[in-house]
């Protein structure tokens, strides 16, 4: 006979809006239960964010180990040139997933929460089914909290295989391709395209839209364009792939310029990377009666669905697609639940993408925020003047970091940089904007020397008209 479990709240998916919405819950006396049909922790920690990170740390390290080799470079030489084992890499990276996969199910337990291991199926808004290993488990709720997240968009006439991968099967081959065509270079792509090319792939990027990562300006670019250029990785613009063929000497991707040229461009494997889609098919969505957004599923700034208490967060409810927005919204909704007054209203979700060089952007813009018709002064300082980032190797890259202030109160509208490592600066960046932040703020604050912080106040200094190293 099936199991039949009753609970106050149900959490359907075990990724960073799930997983963190089912322990704040148990952390605040509620009965919880989460279901995850794979391993806890979602795409992020198992097939994303965490494996992607791993094998850009690993591609890094083998690429700047090769400068070594013959004369060397800062002292150090090596006689031979260092081999590389993706095969070894991924059998690392998979030592971090399952370390964060120990470690999310750990803090579950703790919360005392049950975890159930299946796919739920939904027969309306607050009962679901499980098939678990042990048999069908039956779930009964007084609060669903849905959090199934997103599944990888692709391309009709390019359907995924073993020579076509998206970027779940880009983190688990054991071999460099000779030769990647990447299509698409937003976020994954980029990423993923830039790791390969470090660990030996020819890297070619075809791009539907006329420019390159569109969530970043032009002046934040440059760097990593620069970078492209350097390691002469082919990057077509305003170019859309049609088809994998076959040809005499292997596979080729067939493409069309603007102007309706086709042309072939060879390759061993190929990443499709053309966005993500929230994961609203094939688990009872449509038998819950909850009103859509588009493609996403409808909320309130507390997340609510349209579905008396039932709850929606992450990915699937819409952009920006990031595992912390869905962390926080999760969050907040078990605290919503408990009783606690909350809503969803950050000032900035900081977004950042691990390119060569990194790039963050928190907030708005120079050209978002003139675009509100906001009267703007903007402040930029190089990591070229940064002791820290010279001493690292990181000044070098063309990095900067932006601070755009309203000109009549100096109140902070956004902060971007990019540099090698400034991912580590983007906590602070959103942290000064959640706390409205003036620029007098951001100067007036001792920042540790020598680290690549010291950058932010001599940007804000700038924008005041007076930066100390520039
Ligand atoms: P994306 O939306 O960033 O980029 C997809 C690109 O593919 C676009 O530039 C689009 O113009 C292009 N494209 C679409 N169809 C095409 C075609 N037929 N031919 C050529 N180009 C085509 O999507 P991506 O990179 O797949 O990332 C998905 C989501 O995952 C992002 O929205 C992001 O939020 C998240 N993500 C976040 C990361 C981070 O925070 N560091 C890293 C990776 C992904």
């Amino acid at each position: 006979m099936a199991e039949s479990i009753q609970t106050q709240v149900l959490v359907v998916g075990g990724g960073p809006g799930g997983y963190v919405a089912a322990i704040r819950c148990g952390q605040l006396g509620l009965k919880t239960t989460i279901v995850e049909a794979d391993r806890l922790g979602g795409t992020c920690l198992i097939r994303g964010c965490i494996p992607s990170k791993a094998l850009i740390h690993v591609a890094g390290k083998f690429e700047a180990m090769k400068e070594h080799v013959g004369a060397g470079k800062l002292g150090i030489r090596l006689d031979a040139a260092p081999q590389f084992d993706l095969g070894g890499a991924i059998d690392w990276k998979e030592t971090v997933v399952d370390r964060l996969n120990g470690g999310v199910t750990a803090l579950l337990k703790k919360a005392k929460v049950r975890a159930v291991h299946g796919k739920a199926v939904f027969v309306d808004a607050k009962n679901c089914t499980v098939q678990t290993a042990d048999g069908e488990v039956q779930i009964s709720a007084e609060h669903v909290i849905l959090a199934t997240g997103s599944t990888v968009a692709g391309i009709p006439s390019i359907p995924y295989g073993e020579h076509v991968l998206s970027s779940t099967e880009a983190l688990l081959q054991r071999e460099v391709p000779k030769r990647l065509v990447v299509i698409g270079a937003g976020y994954i792509g980029m990423e993923l395209g830039m790791a390969y090319a470090r660990m030996g792939s020819q890297v070619v990027f075809v791009e539907a839209l006329d420019r390159i990562l569109t969530l970043f300006d032009r002046p934040l670019l440059k760097p990593v364009e620069a970078w492209l250029k350097h390691h002469q990785i082919d990057v077509h613009l305003k170019t859309k792939a049609m088809a994998v063929v076959e040809t005499a000497d292997g596979r080729a991707l067939e493409v069309e310029t603007a102007e309706g040229e086709r042309k072939l461009l060879p390759c061993d494997k190929v990443l499709v990377a053309v966005g993500r889609r929230p994961a609203t098919q094939g688990w009872g969505l449509d038998k819950m009666a909850i009103d859509m957004n588009g493609a996403f599923v409808k909320v309130d700034d507390q997340c609510r669905t349209s579905m008396r208490n039932v709850w929606a967060i992450g990915d699937l409810v819409g952009e920006p697609m990031l595992a912390h927005k869905a962390s926080a919204q999760g969050e907040m909704v078990a605290e919503i639940i408990a009783g606690k007054r909350r809503s969803f209203n950050p000032v900035a979700i900081a977004a950042v993408c691990f390119t060569e060089p990194e790039l963050v952007g928190a907030g708005l813009s120079p050209d978002e925020a003139k675009a509100k018709g906001i009267d703007i002064v903007v402040g930029q300082f190089p990591f070229a003047a940064n002791g820290r980032s010279l001493a690292m190797q990181a000044g070098t890259d063309g990095g900067f970091v932006r601070v755009t202030a309203r000109a009549d109160n100096h109140l902070v509208l956004g902060i971007h940089a990019v540099g090698a490592h400034v991912s580590e600066l983007s906590g602070e960046f959103a942290l000064a904007l959640e706390m409205g932040a003036r620029l007098e703020d951001l100067s007036g604050t001792i920042h540790v020397h020598p680290t690549m912080t010291e950058t932010l106040p001599e940007a804000a200094l700038a924008a005041l008209g007076h930066a100390i190293h520039a």
